[in-house]
């Protein structure tokens, strides 16, 4: 393995709540790295919510997110891949499971906005995994709100240490520009009509009248007061906390007149990790060990008819990644060769002969992969941290057509495997449970099983407020709550039970009831098999399923 090509690699996500700017600023980050020519060249893989009745428009723009879901450059010499996440909250869950399969995040913030609902969800799963984050506070061409209101309210609302960078010169038809603490400069804008020029120049002490003479007296001693409180009220900028996860560095700026966004990539490239070591059930895998390992985090289904093929993405973790070698599928016990792997490099894809830690590698799959399949060169090993969350929506999904039950149990399990949506069934009158994060998905899944698997089906509603994973180290209990709960209890895929929760009051119940039993939002809480699925098996040497 070759230190340098590590070393070298940035594998990152940039998220936001729609609209923030999180397409402009990956199509600015692009242009820098000169992997596109000119701008609108990256497509908003935003769904619309216009396009909510209009399926076909909705896969438009899913084909769009495809294309562009994994974009790298060369930038100085290293190798950034940026992943992209859906900006629909229906599909929040494929932008949960990409997170899983970065290094590092950049945050980009509205600021007229501030914090918005979706950025809290995405800090949740950053925080699972403690992964290192850069916020980029957009639109200072706005007029925003005030950058130490917002800084307070990341704080506040995130639960995330900041601490400033840049900071902003007035804001809206005032934005001047930003003073660099890292690099003790000033950064002037000037928007002319067609080009934006950022003047920098170096003023290691805010005292010298030269900034009276750029940016006003007015607004210098506004900046001399603010520079002063961030010295003061914020701890200094420290690389580690960042890479812990602690302390997320800010930067101001507006992705649309493209300032700001060099010093942002400038300094992601620098203190942003390379690739990290990942947990697997068996061992820590560290990037450095010279066999291959990657997982995959995200599967593609093309929807053209007359290829039914599907492109999994998968992450090396480690070693490197060869065309047309044997690699060992862990889940399947088989071995699999790719014999036209693809990268993403420059928004186009290529056959690649060989891949990196940090690399994602397109791998074309007719129904091996489901998400959080690990591939080695023969070690038994799990990737963990790629967790399935409590789903927001239940539905019954009853097959219309008696004939096409086969096709239904196939195509239903296939688009599962994918992670349209989550797949529960309660052994209790074989009840299929479709849980899904928003209602388009119960669409997508409507559409796909008619039109690829002839299944005709629809969906009943459920009186099903949440579901809970559940464990214990009281078997007794654990027996007890699964006998009483028979009808609210459902298997996942991989047969971890699971409460399906009818309300507030019936999930307090349950829990009063049975204080030794556990109840989890996500499915991997203990090293991807849940407790009770391990005690019963113990207890009966059978599936859990035999208590019911
Ligand atoms: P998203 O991917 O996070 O959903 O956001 P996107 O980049 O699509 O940006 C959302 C809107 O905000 C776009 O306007 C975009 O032009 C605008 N925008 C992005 N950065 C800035 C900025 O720095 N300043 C200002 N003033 N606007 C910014 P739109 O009208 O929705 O779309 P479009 O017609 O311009 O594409």
């Amino acid at each position: 393995m070759k230190a340098h090509e590590l070393k070298r690699r940035r594998t990152f996500a940039i998220i936001s709540h729609p609209d923030a700017g999180k397409t402009t600023l990956t199509e600015k980050l692009l242009l820098f790295g000169g992997a596109i020519r000119t701008a609108g060249a990256v497509k908003s893989n935003k769904i619309r919510k216009t396009a909510t009745s209009d399926f076909m428009e909705i896969e438009k723009q899913r084909g769009v997110s495809v294309a562009t879901s994994v974009m790298g450059f060369e930038y100085k010499g290293y190798k950034i891949t940026i992943l992209d996440t859906p900006g629909h909250k229906d599909f929040a869950e494929d932008t949960y499971r990409t997170l899983t399969a970065v290094d590092s995040v950049i945050l980009v913030v509205d600021s007229v906005k501030g914090v918005q609902e979706q950025t809290r969800k995405l800090m949740d799963v950053c925080r699972m995994r403690n992964t290192p984050m850069i916020v980029f506070i957009n639109k200072l061409d706005r007029e925003g709100r005030d950058p130490f209101e917002l800084l307070d309210e990341l704080e506040r609302d995130l639960g995330i240490h900041t601490r400033p960078l840049t900071w902003p010169i007035g804001m809206g038809t005032r934005f001047q520009g930003v003073y660099n603490l890292f690099d003790k400069q000033l950064e002037l804008f000037t928007s002319g009509k067609t080009a934006v020029h950022e003047d920098v120049m170096a003023i290691d002490d805010l005292d010298s009248p030269l900034l009276d003479q750029h940016i006003g007296a007015d607004s210098a001693a506004r900046l001399r007061d603010d520079i002063h409180l961030i010295e003061h009220a914020y701890e200094s900028f420290d690389e580690g906390h960042y890479r812990e996860g602690y302390l997320a560095p800010a930067f101001f700026g507006s992705a649309l007149n493209n300032f700001g966004l060099k010093e942002l990539l400038e300094t992601f490239v620098t203190i942003a990790p390379s690739p990290l070591p990942r947990e697997t059930t068996a061992r820590t895998v560290q990037p450095t060990e010279r066999p291959f390992t990657g997982f995959v985090f995200k599967i593609h289904a093309n929807l053209d008819p007359n290829h039914r093929d599907r492109i999994a993405f998968c992450r090396v973790c480690s070693g490197v990644f060869k065309r047309n070698e044997f690699y060992y599928h862990t889940r399947l016990e088989k071995k699999l060769r790719f014999a036209n792997p693809t990268s993403f490099m420059a928004n186009e894809k290529s056959v690649i002969e060989e891949a990196w830690p940090g690399d994602v590698v397109g791998l074309f799959d007719n129904g091996n992969f489901k998400i959080g399949d690990t591939l080695t060169e023969g070690e038994q090993l799990q990737f963990k941290g790629i967790p399935r969350f409590s789903p927001e929506i239940f539905r019954q999904l009853v097959n219309k057509n008696p004939f096409k039950a086969k096709q239904m149990e196939k195509g239903i399990r296939q688009l599962t495997d994918e992670g349209v949506a989550q797949l529960l069934i309660r052994e209790q009158g074989n009840v299929k449970i479709i849980g899904a994060v928003g209602e388009l998905q119960f669409e997508v899944i409507q559409f796909r099983l008619l039109h690829e698997y002839g299944a005709e089906c629809e969906f009943h509603r459920m009186n099903v407020y949440k579901a809970f994973w559940f464990t214990s180290a009281n078997k007794e209990q654990l027996a007890r709550f699964l006998r009483l709960q028979n009808h609210a209890v459902a298997f996942d895929k991989d047969d971890n039970p699971v409460f399906l929760a009818e309300g507030p009051w019936s999930f307090n119940t349950a829990r009063d009831m049975f204080p030794d039993i556990e109840f989890h939002v996500t499915s991997e809480f203990n090293a991807g098999e849940s407790d009770a699925q391990s005690l019963i098996s113990e207890q009966t040497s059978s599936s859990p399923r035999s208590l019911l």
